[in-house]
């Protein structure tokens, strides 16, 4: 079925496998073999609570769960804009891709590691803060997926028979797995926020609309170049670099890679593309500039135009040129997922078949990211600020309701009459 309308789905998740005969041979360290360490104990303080909600876009943790993750995704118009045809359309190309779509998550280990990643990094953030900011504490873990489970839904549902909300008040913050601010994927995890709020604790519920003693909700919206982030990027970079021969390291070239984005969305005025390239000034930045460096995109799809250029294209570029020593940084995802562990080790780096090409390590454990998330926390949690103020403007191109009314109520009493 061919698509008339660009979208921000995941390139892989549309077209078939590329090759049958990708195996597990080539899978890196990377991969679902990497096991995620125990989560350590730690005393909790008595003061608190503070829920602490990680968004991000989830995936199927095992095949049996595919089809019900593309449907979500393609119900959502804010990734996958299809119009009055969307309820139609949706579910139709989710069961046709379902099959492929299986297939890759089988060839990655059978299911996507991210949320075993967000419900690890979220449960040793939190005990970081207990001892770093504890007049918050207790700090309370929470996951919430846009596609898979825990579902928004589910998770809000736990906050309030955790005793958050429902007339009891609490505070949660609304912390974005993806450092740099899209909207169509930080913003569309709010709208959805937003919506299951309404839902269970708004006006709508059992028609009331007394929301006193609702949970008091705050967003960390972006933390593109945040030092802790930058410091555990660079790590791994210089981790990588240290495989190459003494002499050839420093012509290495470094080549960041992020999920793209229709230009339709990048012309609207989405955040995203500057935000990733801030990031990746950062990292040079913190490494002296060592070596040649390019952004580039990945996991474009369809005949519409796409943020370029395309991270296959720019290897194979470079491999032709001579220049096969190669560092693929993923640079947008906090985790390792399909685009990591299947397009660039399973595809871009078995396409390239030079051994020069290599990629980074995902943040996944790391403890110096999860350090970093709970400096981002605390800080955001002592500044006392319902959301950033560039959560309070809208994309120059907006014409969504949705994201007007999302905003207001993120934004806050002080901050929501700067929203336009
Ligand atoms: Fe960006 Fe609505 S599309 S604020």
């Amino acid at each position: 079925m061919a698509l008339r309308r660009p979208f921000t789905l995941p390139r892989q998740l549309l077209r078939p496998v590329a090759r049958s005969s990708l195996g597990f041979s080539s899978q890196r360290k990377n991969g679902l073999a990497t096991a995620v360490p125990p989560v350590t104990q730690d005393a909790t303080s008595s003061k608190g609570p503070t829920a602490m909600v990680f968004l991000n876009m989830g995936g199927p943790s095992t095949t049996n769960e595919v089809e019900d993750f593309l449907s979500r995704l393609f119900a959502d118009g804010d990734l996958i804009p299809l119009g009055r045809l969307q309820a139609y359309l949706g579910p139709l190309i989710a069961k046709r891709r379902t099959p492929k779509i299986q297939k890759q998550y089988s060839d990655i280990g059978g299911g996507s590691p991210i949320r075993k990643w967000s419900e690890y990094q979220c449960e040793e953030m939190c005990k970081i803060l207990d001892q770093i900011n504890p007049e918050t504490a207790p700090h309370k873990p929470y996951v919430a997926f846009r596609y898979a489970a825990p579902l928004t839904e589910e998770m809000y549902t736990r906050l309030l028979d955790d005793g958050f909300g429902g007339g009891k008040g609490g505070r949660a913050v609304a912390f974005t797995q993806y450092p740099q601010y899209s909207c169509s994927t930080t913003g569309s995890s709010l709208n959805e926020l937003w919506k299951w709020r309404n839902r269970l604790e708004g006006k709508r519920a059992n028609g009331n609309s007394d929301v006193s003693g609702a949970i008091q909700w705050s967003v960390i919206d972006r933390w593109p170049t945040h030092p802790g982030l930058v410091e555990a990027f660079a790590r791994n970079i210089e981790d990588q670099l240290k495989t190459y021969p003494e002499d050839k390291r420093d012509n290495v070239i470094l080549l960041f890679s992020a999920h793209s984005l229709p230009m339709s969305v990048v012309n609207r005025g989405d955040p995203y593309p500057a935000e990733v390239a801030a990031t990746v000034h950062a990292v040079m930045q913190r490494l002296n500039f060592s070596n040649p460096y390019r952004l580039c995109w990945q996991s474009q799809v369809g005949p519409s135009a796409w943020l370029g250029a395309q991270t296959s294209d720019t290897v194979q570029s470079y491999v032709e040129r001579g220049q096969s020593d190669i560092i693929l940084v993923p640079i947008a995802f906090t985790s390792d997922h399909i685009e990591t562990l299947y397009e660039l080790d399973l595809e871009v780096m078995e396409e390239a078949n030079s051994p020069g090409v290599k990629r980074a390590e995902s943040l996944n454990g790391n403890p110096v990211f999860i350090q970093a998330l709970a400096d981002i926390a605390q800080e955001h949690l002592r500044r006392g600020e319902s959301c950033s103020p560039q959560m309070t403007l809208r994309c120059q191109g907006c014409k969504s309701e949705r994201c007007l009314e999302q905003k207001k109520f993120f934004a806050g009493d002080k901050a929501s009459s700067l929203v336009v």
